[in-house]
This record gives C-alpha cells, structure tokens and sequence, in this order.
C-alpha cells in the first residue's frame, strides 16, 4: 500500500467556477481519489481557494468590496460547485484565512533566503502617483514599441505577439485611471531557478518518469532558465517577512509564490482537525507518499518546475511530485467557456434540470487527456441516453423488475449445477472485461469510462443470448440461476461505478439490495468464476426506479439556443 497526497490546483477566488475548469483539475482527483481509497490506500486529497493577488483587488474594488469579503464570496462559490457535483475534498480552505498559511509562506521565503537562493535587487517600474501604486505589466496599456500598434499592454502585444517590457511602452497609460505612470525604482527578490536547477531539479526532472506533454515542455524551459521576481509593491497578499523588508511598505510575495504553498498549509489544517497536528508531515516529508498534483495544462510550468524547487529550496525533505496529470483544454461547443462572453453554461440552473452524476459521467468520458476536447450539448445526450440510460439503465430495470414480479422481490437462487457454466458464458464469452481502475490509476478517464460502459454491456449481451423471460416457462431453475447472475453483475456494476457515479451506485447497491455501504466496499477487480457472487439468494431487493432519465431532442435543442442566445443578446 501507499499513501497519496492529492491536490487540486486552488482555483482563483475570482469568479465562477465552470465545467473547463472542473474536468481540468478537480473532478479527475475526485475519480481518482475514489478509486485509490477503494482500493484500500491511504490518501489525502487537499484544495482550497487562490485568494491573492493583483487581479482579484481589482475586481473586489470594481465591486465595492472589501478584499475578504470579495473572496470569501467566490470561495464559497466554488466550494458550492464541487459540492453539488459530489467532488469531495478531505480539506477546503483559501490562502487568506488558513491558520499557518501566512507564517508558512514568509518560512518558505526565509530558507529560500538562507539557502542563497533568492536575489534582491533594485529595479525601475512603472508607478501611477494617481492610483498610488506600482501597475502590474497586464495594467499598463501604450503602443506597442515593435510593431507601432495601439492596445499593447505592459506584458504583450496582441497585434504581433510579442512579449513586451513594460517598461519601454511607447506612451503608457494606466489602465485604471489612464494618467501617465512615472518610473520608480523599487527592490524586489528573485528566485534564483538556475541555481536550484543546477543543485538539484534539473536531474530531479530529466530522470523522473513524466507523462507526454509534461516533459517536453518543461525539458525545454529548463535549458533557458531565468531567476523570477517572487514579490510585489501592493498591499493585498502575504507580507514579506518584516525584518528582511527593512523601510519599505506595503511589499507581499507574489501570488504565484504563495498559492502552491497553500497545499502545505491546509494539508496541516486538516492535520490539525483530526486531532493529529504533526500528521500532514507524514505526507509531506516522507519519501513514500506520492504527491500527485492534478492541473490545467496552463499551471505546469509552477507544479513540475517552481514550486519543487521551492520545496527543494527548503531542505527539509519535502517530497517532490510523482505525477502531474494535466489535462488539456476544454472547450464549450466549439468556442472557449468564457464567463464574460456569457459563453458557458449556467450551473445554478444546470443541476435543476440535470443529474449530476450523469454530467460527471460525460465530463470525465471527453476528458481533454492528451488534446484539447469540448462539451458539446448532443453528445451529453447521447451519453446520457446511450451509454447510461440504454446499457445500463436498461439492464438494471428489466432484471429488476422482472424479479421484483417473479421472485418476490428477493435475490433468485442460483442451482449449483448451473453456476459453472453461467460463469463461463457471462466472463468469457459475452465480451471482453476490463478493470476500469487500470485505467484510472494511469489517468486514462476516458479509456475508464469505455470499460465500465462495455462491462456493463457484457451482461447485455448474456441477457439476450439466455433469454430468461422465455425460459421461466420451459425450465424456471435455470432462468433462477440466470438472473441471479444478473443481479450479482448489477452489484459489480455498482462497485465499478462508484468513482465515477457516487450517487447513483449506491442507489443501484440499494437496489439490488447488496449489504453493508457501497463506499465501504474495496475495488472488486475482474470477477473470477465461482468466486464472485456477493448477493445472497433470497435477499431482498431495495426499491426499484429508473436509474437514467432520457434526455429529450428538445430540452437539448433549447439548451444550444439559449446558449446562442447568451451570446447574441451580450454583443
Ligand atoms: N489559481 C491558479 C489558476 O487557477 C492555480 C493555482 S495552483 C497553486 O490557474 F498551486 F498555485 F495553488
Ligand atoms: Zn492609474
């Protein structure tokens, strides 16, 4: 057994969380971690909001809020998402509330400090008199100084592509009030990435396994390596520590150095709500645990590169990242989800109409793995209706239903001299079967949600060639022991779709009436014949519904024009 330690990149409290996002980096850990603890691991799964920062002062005072209320907003915005999409965290928490955050960051920043690995240094930068602060390079606007464009910003030209020095803007203005900026010289402190690269995480890197479009990436970026800035003039955001700032006000460590560290500052919160406050060190620095970090494919460069050799900086045995699942990007019907443009879907109205099982379903199904990949409306419907309700809907209502009719309710037994055979027909030769936690544990969504609609087809495929409807008539023994073999296949169903559908598995376990907590039941793996069967024969079933409603053509055709709609009426 191992101990995992997964973590969600912390989404910015900033706004709306959206389905790009959720099959970006959460609902993924949430199917892995599922399936990790059924499979009898020790894990902890660890996320929170990303509350500081430029961008999010700008937003709060657009609408007159105060910083912490502003966030705790959005926080608990994203907190009601995950929840009403049954991704269940063992920790949330947000950079500016937890306990240790605040004095963990300014240690991280020490020993980085101590270790020789941070540079202070004195720079100019642009600095608004009006607005009385130093404008982050995305909040300075002028023409552009290569291609003579107007509507460059401080960090790009859009017009030519080019990344810009704000600094040399030709006639900059600030973007908040739109007077001139001066130049100031300020001091700020770099990290020094070449030298950790040289200690340590260039060899770390090149010899640690990754997966595709981690190591490439990263391999090159490590060869141009420059040291970054890790702090900035503003005054929302973690102080950096008072004794190195010396006179100056109103210096934080940049968002980006912060965020990261908050994984260590809510594992320890979780720690210390169990009662066991030195627990989270046993996750954190011992080399057994896994750290694995699942992201959007925009945040690797800060999971596979900066923050370990924040980490390593630290020396104070931190493990470093086993895998980094990043998924590609996900797109709305063709377009980017974007909250701005009104092109997304509306979740607070989305799950009155909807199941959320069956959109955790397709999401993880056209998970963007190794391209980027899209929720298109109609294929959520033929998901919904093909591949749940058509396989396995319909498998657990015409077994079920005909038991409840012609068994009284109750498991039908199984004759000893029919089990052998009915093994070998149902797991050889009505389809191949495959684990759908292979797939899972290797970050393969899509492959895994292929098994388990396939496996559940198998017992398709053996209910039409055994025909136990007819055959009540001719041999009811036999029929008995067919469909006590559906029912124990609709049990392993239950299991097998537990990551990926909580609550609908448990509804089909209480439907087949199989014992004790579906949650509490390890990974069944592959059936084995003849030792395979988990319901007894005169148990009784649970109470029998539909598990999968059919979407209609036109809920889903109103669902793509009101989309449209949003869109027209916006611009
Ligand atoms: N807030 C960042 C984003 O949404 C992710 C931060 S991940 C962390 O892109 F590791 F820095 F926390
Ligand atoms: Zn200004």
């Amino acid at each position: 057994m191992s101990r995992y330690l997964v973590t969600s990149a912390l989404p910015y409290a900033n706004g709306p969380i959206h389905f790009g996002q959720v099959i970006g980096a959460y609902l993924p850990a949430d199917c892995y971690v599922r399936t990790l603890r059924m499979l009898g691991e020790e894990v902890c799964f660890v996320c929170g909001a990303d509350e500081h920062g430029f961008a999010i002062t700008v937003n709060a005072e657009r609408d007159g809020a105060s910083y912490p209320e502003y966030v705790a907003r959005w926080r608990d915005d994203a907190k009601a998402t995950f929840d009403r999409l049954g991704i269940e965290f063992d920790v949330w928490s947000g950079t500016s509330i937890s306990p240790h955050h605040a004095e963990l960051s300014q240690q991280f920043f020490r020993r980085l400090d101590e270790g020789g690995y941070l540079n202070k240094r004195a720079s100019e930068q642009l600095y608004c008199a009006k607005d009385e602060m130093f404008l982050a390079d995305r909040y300075v606007v002028g023409t552009c100084y290569v291609c003579g464009k107007d509507g460059a910003r401080g960090d790009e030209c859009p017009s030519c592509g080019t990344w810009l020095d704000a600094l040399r803007l030709v006639e900059p203005t600030c973007r908040n009030c739109g007077s001139t900026p001066e130049k100031r010289t300020t001091t700020h402190w770099y990290l020094d990435l070449p030298k950790l690269r040289d200690d340590h995480i260039g060899e770390w890197f090149q010899n640690h396994p990754w997966k595709g479009n981690v190591k490439a990436f990263v391999g090159a970026m490590l060869e141009d390596l420059q040291e970054r800035p890790i702090t900035r003039d503003m005054s929302w955001g973690i102080p950096v520590p008072a004794d190195l700032v010396g006179e100056e006000e109103d210096k934080v460590l940049y968002v980006w150095f912060d965020a990261p560290i908050g994984y260590v500052s809510f594992t320890r919160e979780w720690a210390e709500a169990r009662g066991e406050p030195d627990l989270w060190k046993q996750y954190w620095c011992d080399e057994d645990t896994r750290l694995v970090h699942f992201i959007g494919k925009d945040n690797i460069p800060f999971h596979c590169l900066i923050f370990p050799s924040m980490l390593f900086g630290q020396k104070q045995g931190y493990v470093l990242p086993w895998q980094v699942p990043a998924m590609e990007f996900y797109n709305l019907q063709g377009r980017k989800f974007s909250t701005s443009a009104n092109w997304t879907i509306p979740l607070d109205t989305f799950f009155e109409t909807y199941d959320r099982d069956v959109a955790r379903f397709y999401l993880l199904s056209s998970a963007p793995e190794s391209a980027d990949s899209e929720w298109r409306w109609e294929e959520f419907q033929r998901c919904a209706n093909t591949s749940l309700a058509d396989t396995i809907g319909n498998l657990v209502t015409r077994v079920l239903r005909f038991v409840a009719k012609h068994h009284d309710g109750r498991i039908p037994p199984i004759a000893p001299e029919h089990e052998e055979e009915l093994d070998r027909v149902l797991l050889t030769e009505c389809g191949a079967l495959e684990d759908p936690a292979d797939a899972i544990i290797e970050f393969r969504f899509r492959r895994a949600c292929e098994r388990l609609v396939a496996n559940a087809s198998v017992a398709n495929v053996f209910v039409d060639r055994m025909a136990p409807w007819t055959l009540r008539k001719t041999d009811p023994a036999r029929s008995a022991s067919v469909l006590n073999t559906c029912c124990q296949w609709i049990a392993w169903i239950a299991q097998w779709m537990h990551p990926f559908m909580p609550t609908k598995s448990v509804e089909l376990w209480s439907m087949v009436g199989a014992p004790g907590a579906l949650a509490d039941q390890r990974w069944p793996g592959l059936p084995r014949a003849g030792e395979w069967r988990l319901l007894e024969a005169g148990a009784p079933l649970g109470e029998i519904t539909g598990p999968f409603a059919k979407l209609a053509d036109e809920t889903i055709a109103a669902e793509i024009a009101a989309l449209e709609a949003r869109v027209a009426a916006d611009a």
